[in-house]
């Protein structure tokens, strides 16, 4: 594993996200109740940016242009083009499914490693 360290561990504080950039990919850096989750950040539909995505309870992002949905730890998609009503089924059906990327991450004397 090839682990990198990225920001200060005072630069994520609980319940913010940072975009950083890691070997030209870039990566969303989010603590959800300090728990620190990194994930590609571009959706499959569209490659659009999840920055600004919604973060459920349950642990999962969702993107803000279709509302595909993926999980912060595994990166699995639970929800795929729900957005907008109606037209939402039919543009899934000319695109397929897809999760993103997510990478380990460890905080280690005071600073967020992940691994790439
Ligand atoms: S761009 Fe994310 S669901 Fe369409």
């Amino acid at each position: 594993m090839n682990w990198i360290k990225v920001i200060a561990e005072n630069e994520l504080p609980p319940n913010q996200r940072k975009v950083v950039k890691v070997e030209n990919r870039s990566i969303l850096l989010v603590n959800q109740n300090n728990q620190i989750y990194a994930l590609e950040n571009s959706c499959p539909h569209m490659k659009v940016s999840l920055e600004k995505g919604k973060i459920t309870d349950e642990g999962t992002i969702v993107c803000p242009f279709h509302r595909s949905a993926f999980e912060m730890s595994t990166g699995k998609c639970t929800a795929w083009i729900t957005f907008p009503p109606g037209v939402s089924k039919v543009m899934g059906m000319f695109s397929k499914e897809k999760d993103i990327a997510v990478f380990p991450t460890r905080v280690e004397e005071g600073n967020i490693w992940i691994s790439v």
